[in-house]
């Protein structure tokens, strides 16, 4: 079990282009997709990109392993998304209905945003051992994916942010709520 430390907005690599896999399930890939899990499930993450621990792979993974498991902490609203490990991942949006949400990034910690997501999403891809992964999705789920694909075109979230008064700190846009401090 190896917790990585997740880079932090500012970062050069976050802002770079991740390259392709070239070979699946390999000790190094299984081991990067491991680290990525210890790291997701320690920081109660909804998903994270390898790019954040500073592999600059198209690699991420998302989701929680039980469907009954308890809704993540950080998301409590959030519908239940089954963990996925997508590789060279390729996103097509479904028609052009754009949905509003509060996201926030283990990369950013403490804030949160409003960002606008296709609200119905097609992506394919691969997981660690290069099965095909095809997915039609919509919600919360095609919010994730949106947001982790993003991480692998060097784009964080607040780049996303229509306007910027959406944008601040996350215990004083919810005073109330015990949402993790990320
Ligand atoms: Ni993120």
């Amino acid at each position: 079990m190896t917790i990585q430390t997740v880079l932090r907005m500012g970062e050069p690599c976050l802002l770079a282009k991740a390259s392709p896999v070239v070979q699946f399930n390999t000790p190094e890939l299984n081991l990067l997709i491991q680290d990525l899990e210890d790291t997701m499930h320690h920081l109660n993450g909804a998903g994270i990109a390898a790019p954040q621990i500073g592999v600059s792979l198209q690699v991420v993974i998302f989701g929680q392993k039980s469907a009954s498991a308890h809704k993540n902490p950080r998301y409590p609203d959030a519908d239940v998304v089954p963990y996925t490990v997508l590789i060279n991942p390729t996103l097509t949006p479904m028609g052009l209905e754009v949905e509003d949400g509060w996201e926030g990034c283990l990369s950013v910690p403490s804030m949160r945003g409003i960002v606008p997501r296709y609200t119905r999403l097609h992506y394919a891809g691969f997981d660690q051992y290069g099965n095909a992964i095809d997915r039609i999705v919509s919600g919360f789920h095609a919010r994730v994916v949106q947001h982790e694909c993003d991480h692998l075109d060097g784009i964080l979230y607040p780049m996303r942010i229509k306007d910027l008064k959406d944008f601040g700190f996350t215990d004083v846009f919810f005073p109330n709520q015990d949402i993790q401090d990320d």
